[in-house]
């Protein structure tokens, strides 16, 4: 074939590429973050239930849904390969640096982390009050293995990809997505052991659907869940304050509670009954230890509704702190931060109604 033809057939077929060579550079930077749990893990049986979590590394998750690539450029970094029960504050620590860092550098347009279900709102809770840029932070996993029949990782990992690509996902603080829905960092909770429809936030529903990649978001979150959730408090040390967390229940043994109060920590979270009640024996510990100068936040074993200040309990008299809607756990995640500085308390209770 003489080199004019040569030639003008590359001409040709570089100009049939441009459109889809300009449409690849111009989608987004995502950035995948993994830290394990059931979207990495692997079960012997495709209708058995028994499986490992976190199993497969970063590579072989994204992989294994080769459609992220039509959606947008997509890198990996392994966090850590963990069953989330076994989170810890240093892996959230180090998510919250290196998010602030690629957003920071402008190295990605938005994040996924790959995470497991089981602590996963948690983690997206102590990233909304620590990340500090509007761009998006999706949290996803999976209740089932990618080995299982009707596995749903694939999809709900295509969906977060979607959602961290979207332009409207900015501002929104950090975001939870599951089952085909959106959540808000600080509402969702996982409400259901093994469901594939495990997630859920009943105070405030979804903030959105994401239908095979389709983002629609249906609402604007709650006034207090964006970037500028993000506490500047900031974080100054290798490791957080320890914040404990007692449930509450009939005949709870008070000697139980004071020799927790009693134990180092810096912070407790009481997840009374009913409106974050603690019994009347357990009030007496608690307004000793507080007294002592132990943050004590009750919070509510309830799933759903505030826990409010001065309702059955005197916390004005007791200083105690109210968590408002958050759940114990994230309870938690809040107070650690806000011990870190020497805040009033009045200060501490201002970020629970704010935060
Ligand atoms: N061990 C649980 C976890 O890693 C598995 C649950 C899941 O990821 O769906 O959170």
């Amino acid at each position: 074939m003489n080199k004019y033809l040569l030639k003008k057939m590359t001409f040709a077929l570089l100009l049939a590429l441009l459109p889809l060579l300009s449409a690849a550079a111009s989608l987004p930077d995502i950035r995948v973050l993994a830290t394990g749990g059931t979207i990495a893990g692997s079960g012997a049986s495709a209708t058995g239930s028994a499986y490992k979590a976190a199993v497969s590394p970063v590579e072989k998750v994204i992989a294994a849904v080769p459609e992220l690539n039509q959606i947008a450029k997509i890198r990996g970094e392994q966090i850590c390969n963990i069953s989330s029960q076994d989170m810890k504050i240093e892996y959230w620590l180090k998510l919250a640096a290196r998010i602030n860092q690629l957003f920071r550098l402008g190295l990605a347009d938005g994040v996924v982390i790959t995470h497991g279900t089981d602590t996963l709102e948690e983690t997206a809770y102590f990233l909304n009050l620590t990340v500090a840029y509007d761009k998006p932070v999706v949290l996803t996993g999976s209740m089932r293995p990618g080995s299982a029949l009707s596995a749903d990782g694939a999809m709900n990992l295509y969906n977060a990809v979607a959602v961290a690509a979207a332009e409207n996902s900015r501002n929104k603080g950090v975001l939870v997505v599951m089952n085909d829905r959106i959540y808000s960092a600080r509402g969702v909770k996982k409400c259901d052991t093994i469901n594939p429809a495990a997630f859920a936030d009943h105070e405030n529903g979804p903030l959105g659907r994401v239908n095979y990649g389709k983002v629609t978001f249906n609402t604007r979150p709650d006034k207090r869940h964006t970037y500028q959730s993000t506490l500047k408090l900031g974080i100054f040390a290798a490791t957080l304050p320890e914040v404990a967390i007692i449930h509450g229940y009939a005949g709870i043994n008070p000697q139980i509670v004071e020799t927790i109060c009693k134990s180092g920590i810096k912070g407790l979270v009481y997840a009374g009954v009913g409106n974050g009640n603690p019994s009347e024996e357990v009030l007496t510990v608690l307004a000793k230890a507080s007294a002592d100068g132990l943050t004590v936040v009750r919070a509510s074993r309830v799933p759903d509704g505030p826990v409010t200040l001065d309702a059955e309990v005197d916390d004005a008299k007791y200083g105690f702190i109210v968590s408002d809607s958050l759940t114990p756990q994230k309870a938690r995640i809040l107070l650690m931060l806000a011990l870190q500085k020497q805040l009033p308390k009045s200060e501490i209770q201002r970020l629970y109604f704010e935060y």
